[in-house]
């Protein structure tokens, strides 16, 4: 690979966040309860009680914020829509006042040059559906459906780029199959059609979308890369089986509208037959995809890890992040290269990529120095840059994320933001990687070539 960084004239530089993440004032202006306004005042389940009352304080805020990334030179954004802000009940009656909020977010970051990228789901489903059974209730794609052409309708001639859902394998693995992620269930049997019921709502989105928007709309979910920890039979099996459930439930259904063989062996008898006229739904031609990148996972077969009967192997000579995952960049390149082969060169944007490292919680005079995250970015923007020059589609770059934020059950204790926050203060102080990405970001890419800047 060259070692000249050279990216495509239109590919586009940014960030990401989410709303229960950064928020705060979940109940403000007339917003309903989310599953996770829920589950955080549930005690037990969030790490040291941590909760999204305050977060980042960015619904009072969201001015500043706005600056700081002119400051640093973004040219776009990432956020979430919080669901039950636009909807209290989850459908029927708008709450404008939500609407409002999401309206001066956007024409402030177009004023500044910055373009809005919208997903309408980041795992904060109005408490009010959960009551209706949520993800487990199939009307939801309908319920999802009249909430993305609510958006579309008011937001579409200012937002160009929507994605659906975020990370729907985190939401049923998380939220219905092992439990540390809202609602909270632990059930082989709901994990499948919660996953379905997710996937149906993607489609009847999208289809939505098509009758009254004009531009792009895409799916992002998150990819692992799996290798298998031996030649072994069971090992190469226990790779299948982990590719299958991560990376490819998702993405097989949405390009050609089939499940993954090895999900039935999974599931066993909790895997249900789907008809044929949900698998068309589910199947609309996209116009990007979104891939958050984060890790990869060494694969052993283990009979003891249920339901999957596979374990991530350990590599000793290798960094791990504060969140226990290995740093290995090569395997974004990976991933973007099989993205591509298995599924025909689609528009790919890294919707999401960074770490949490371990930052001191006050800012030294100003600064926060930040080595690790720094080389991380370095390392995983090179692997960008290795895929493009293999082929791959890659349209633009996404850091997670702009801002330290609440990292879900894990609370504050995981910091992954290029801006340090002070949470007693709410001060912001871009740390060394948020310098080194806007240096990266106004030499559109050239800076990497540099091995010590
Ligand atoms: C999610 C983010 C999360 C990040 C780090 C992704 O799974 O989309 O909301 O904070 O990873 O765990």
């Amino acid at each position: 690979m060259s070692n000249i960084y050279q990216f495509p004239d239109d590919f586009i530089w940014g960030s990401a966040t989410a709303a229960y993440q950064i928020e705060g004032s979940p109940l403000a202006d007339g917003a309903g309860p989310s599953i996770w306004q829920r589950f955080a005042h549930t005690p037990g389940r969030m790490l040291n009680d941590d909760n999204g009352d305050i977060a980042c304080d960015h619904y009072n805020r969201w001015r500043e914020d706005i600056g700081l990334m002119k400051e640093l030179g973004l040219q776009a954004y990432r956020f979430s829509i919080s669901w039950s802000r636009i909807l209290p009940e989850g459908k029927g009656r708008v709450n404008q006042k939500g609407v409002d909020f999401y309206e001066r977010l956007v024409d402030t970051l177009l004023e500044n040059g910055i373009e809005p990228v919208a997903t309408l789901f980041h795992w904060d489903l109005p408490a009010a559906l959960d009551d209706q059974g949520g993800w487990l209730n199939r009307d939801i794609a309908d319920w999802f459906a009249e909430y993305g052409r609510i958006m579309f309708e008011r937001l579409d001639g200012r937002i160009k780029r929507w994605a659906t859902l975020n990370e729907p394998w985190v939401v049923t693995d998380g939220g219905y199959l092992h439990g540390a992620l809202a609602p909270g269930h632990r059930n082989r049997f709901e994990a499948p059609i919660a996953s379905h019921n997710l996937m149906r709502a993607h489609g009847a989105a999208v289809k939505a979308y098509r009758e009254v928007g004009k531009h792009e709309i895409g799916l992002v979910v998150n990819i692992e890369p799996k290798y298998p920890a031996s030649d072994s039979a069971e090992d190469l099996a226990a790779t299948r089986r982990a590719e299958a459930y991560m990376n490819r439930q998702y993405l097989d259904p949405a390009f050609f509208g089939t499940y993954p063989e090895e999900l039935r062996e999974i599931f066993g008898e909790a895997w249900p037959e789907w008809p044929q006229d949900d698998m068309d739904l589910i199947r609309q031609p996209l116009d990007f995809i979104g891939v958050n990148y984060y890790t990869r996972n060494v694969a052993r077969h283990d009979e003891s890890n249920w339901p999957l009967k596979v374990s991530p192997v350990r590599q000793k000579q290798h960094t791990y992040t504060e969140t226990g995952w290995e740093v290995f960049p090569q395997g974004l390149t990976d991933t973007l290269v099989w993205v591509k082969e298995r599924y025909g060169n689609p528009k790919v944007f890294i919707t999401e990529n960074g770490a949490a490292f371990f930052d001191p919680p006050k800012s030294e005079n100003g600064r926060v120095r930040d080595p690790l995250r720094l080389s991380y970015l370095r390392q995983h923007l090179r692997a960008v840059h290795n895929a493009i020059e293999a082929g791959c589609d890659i349209g633009g770059y996404f850091v997670w994320s702009l801002l330290d934020n609440l990292e879900w059950s894990l609370g504050y204790s995981k910091r992954f933001g290029i801006v340090h926050v002070d949470f007693e203060t709410q001060t912001r102080t871009p740390k060394d990687s948020a310098r080194y990405y806007a240096k990266v970001v106004a030499s559109h890419g050239t800076a990497l070539t540099n091995e010590d800047d």
